[in-house]
């Protein structure tokens, strides 16, 4: 049996059609997904949104709109972008489906049957953009709120159900000491242990005046607070089409989830509430967290209240997914904050993908048409010595690109295949084929062609969770009918295809056409100064 790899994006809230900062998260899960099926893995790659609270109630109120009505209008958004962006995903959990309502519920009462659910009064400053109370301290000046600065908090005094969280310290403690890697990068899980170390308070999880959720099971006066029943949203996503929706069915396969990517905003609610919910219900934890930083634009996080975002969208429609995707993945070390400029991004897909990669290939290709008749040369790659240049450089690719992805050191990967590339260009104009055609060197020749395209078939297949249509183009080029598509094909799978010498001799190759395009700025953006 194959191994298995399970990981999710969050569940994102459907106040507004996504922005580029959730599209960020699901293109990195959208990779490490297709990484885990090329290795032969079955994966299951969760996401989905998160439809209840307040923020959501009064979002669709403001709108005229049934907060149903709403939420579908907004989910379906969601998956139009992700369809645009070529993100292949398994399932799209969505906390208002019945099923989701079944899981909570069973839940709920395992936590309630361990004695960790209490009455209490709860006060304090809550931002429902967070939907999160916040520390006095915390806030900034006027009472607003750190993360959606432009949002003051708003004071609540109210009875409601809590969860005892202060009983687990101990028991995190315990855990983050015995699993090291449990959040990752490092600096994040110092966070969450000096968080800890202060002093866990126990959290409400409930709410009254609030119509837009679950009901409490056990007092249908009260609401669920939306994070309760939110990160059950990952559990429910597991349960098969056909199961009924209980526990041990969601639980049966996938559990536990091996991945959870999020942003740093929400690292306690995962590295804290979550694993804590999860030990009262006497469930086994997630395998890892990873958190990733925020996009900015010009310095400040991008964010729908903030109504300072980046329609991807748009961004999309106008420049493709593989260039979005690419650009988020190398330009942006995952897990530290980046900042989106266009003419960067412009920059950098026409330095990267259309010149190193895309002319390189085309030159190449047509040398082939003139110099071994339109086929791949008529070279055993194993014959090429393993000091060659590129057959270094690339067998080195071969070795290290996997950790990378397994570490989500997305931009590593860009840059060492990016290596080869430029390399492969260097390496052209040194060797200089046309004069050595010239002088009748023709086995010359075609070594150096056949390494040259050998390398660019390794750029592309490592790139491939990354550029998935790009590296299809290529190996279309190359003369294979080979899809990127998500579903891979058997010759894709494992390491086949990540060694040296996989390019048949003799391939008849496709007629040389320019894979990437290159970008011109807007008009508005080229103009400024
Ligand atoms: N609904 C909760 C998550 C529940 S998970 C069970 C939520 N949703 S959200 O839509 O507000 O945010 C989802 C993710 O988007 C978070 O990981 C957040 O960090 C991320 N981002 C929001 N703005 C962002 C940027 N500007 N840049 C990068 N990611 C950002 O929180």
């Amino acid at each position: 049996m194959s191994p298995h790899f399970s990981l999710t994006t969050p569940l994102y809230y459907v106040n507004a059609l996504p922005h580029i900062g959730s599209a960020y998260t699901t293109i990195a899960a959208d990779v490490l997904a297709r990484f885990y099926r090329l290795q032969g893995y079955q994966v299951r790659f969760i996401t989905g949104t998160d439809e209840h609270g307040q923020k959501i109630e009064r979002t669709a109120q403001q709108r005229g709109l049934s907060p149903q009505a709403h939420c579908d209008e907004i989910a379906a958004g969601f998956q139009a972008l992700w369809q645009q962006l070529h993100i292949h995903y398994d399932r799209f959990s969505r906390t208002t489906s019945p099923r989701h309502h079944a899981i909570v519920n069973e839940f709920f009462q395992r936590v309630w049957d361990n004695g960790d659910i209490y009455l209490g009064q709860q006060q304090g400053w809550y931002c429902v953009e967070c939907e999160e109370f916040k520390e006095e301290r915390e806030l900034l000046e006027g009472r607003r709120c750190p993360i959606h600065v432009n949002r003051t908090v708003e004071w609540r005094d109210e009875r409601n159900y809590f969860f005892r969280l202060s009983k687990y310290q101990p028991a995190l403690l315990d855990y983050y000491a015995e699993h090291p890697d449990f959040v990752q990068p490092p600096s994040r899980r110092n966070e969450v242990l000096s968080f800890i170390e202060q002093g866990l308070q126990d959290f409400s999880i409930s709410r009254v005046n609030l119509a837009w959720g679950f009901p409490v099971p056990t007092d249908p006066d009260q609401t669920l607070y939306v994070w309760f029943d939110a990160l059950l949203g990952y559990v429910t996503a597991l349960l098969e089409p056909e199961d009924e929706p209980t526990l041990a069915n969601a639980l049966k396969t996938w559990w536990p989830i091996n991945l959870h990517i999020i942003g740093k905003d929400i690292l306690r609610f995962h590295a804290i509430s979550w694993p804590a919910m999860l030990m009262s219900a006497g469930l086994p934890l997630p395998e890892q967290i990873f958190v990733h930083g925020f996009l900015t634009k010009d310095g400040q996080k991008m964010g729908k209240s903030l109504g300072n975002t980046l329609d991807p969208f748009a961004l999309v429609a106008q420049y493709g997914a593989d260039a979005v995707r690419y650009y988020f993945m190398k330009e942006v070390e995952f897990g530290r904050d980046g900042d989106f400029s266009e003419t960067r991004f412009v920059n950098i897909l026409n330095a990267d993908l259309a010149n190193d990669l895309g002319n390189l290939l085309n030159r190449t290709l047509k040398m082939a048409w003139k110099y071994t008749d339109g086929k791949v040369p008529n070279v055993q790659g194993s014959a090429i010595p393993r000091e060659h240049s590129l057959r270094q450089l690339a067998e080195h690719l071969c070795q290290t690109y996997g950790q990378g992805y397994r570490q989500l050191a997305f931009h590593e990967v860009c840059q060492q295949a990016l290596t080869l590339a430029r390399a492969g260009n260097k390496f052209l104009d040194e060797e200089a084929p046309w004069k050595r055609y010239k002088a009748g060197e023709t086995q010359a020749v075609a070594e150096i062609l056949y390494c040259v395209l050998e390398s660019v078939r390794l750029v592309a297949y490592v790139l491939a969770p990354i550029i998935p249509q790009l590296s299809e183009a290529i190996y279309g080029q190359l003369g294979y009918s080979i899809k990127f598509n998500g579903s891979v094909a058997p010759d894709l799978l494992g390491d086949r295809q990540a060694q040296w010498g996989v390019l048949p001799a003799s391939q008849p190759l496709a007629n040389p056409e320019p894979i990437f395009q290159k970008l011109s700025l807007p008009a508005t953006v080229a103009d400024s100064p």
